[in-house]
């Protein structure tokens, strides 16, 4: 059995068991290392895609519920030579610690600046609760973003 959907853009069609995660078969059959297995049970956020516009855990949501959905990876924003917008604020402010939640941070991210490009302080913040750092770099994570709200004027 395959499944049909869009990645990053892209009609893409998978073979891997319709109950496998999402983030199993990104990283396994997509070749697309960005999300991250953290928990494995909705309580971390390093696994966060987009789906059709919002931010979802990853590790939860099974192959079968995204037939005929649009999913975007932290592939989708930049590059390391080309980074997007939102990726270079990160870098900016100096985000990333260790680096393993923020390909789920800016995704959660994205998802909010998509809908609403210039989100308050308050929405940022509970928009952004969801997903954790280890590292404890929320408050820079949280200045990238509104930088990026402000035009790239921090
Ligand atoms: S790995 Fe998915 S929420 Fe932690
Ligand atoms: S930078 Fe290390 S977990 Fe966030």
């Amino acid at each position: 059995m395959t499944t049909n959907l869009k990645l990053n853009g892209r009609a893409t069609r998978f073979s891997s068991d319709p109950d496998t995660p999402l983030l199993y078969v990104l990283r396994n059959e997509g070749r697309l290392n960005g999300a991250k297995f953290g928990c494995g049970m909705g309580q971390c956020g390093a696994c966060t895609v987009i789906v059709d516009g919002e931010a979802v855990f990853s590790c939860l949501a099974p192959l079968a519920t995204l037939e005929g959905r649009s999913v975007r990876t932290v592939e989708s924003l930049g590059t390391a030579t080309a980074p997007g917008p939102l990726q270079a604020a990160f870098i900016r402010h100096q985000a990333a610690q260790c680096g393993y939640c923020i390909a789920g941070m800016l995704m959660r991210a994205q998802a909010l600046l998509d809908r609403i490009p210039q989100p308050t302080d308050q929405q940022i913040r509970e928009h952004m609760e969801p997903n954790l750092c280890r590292c404890g770099t929320h408050t820079r994570i949280f200045a990238a973003i509104k930088d990026v709200a402000n035009g790239g004027n921090p």
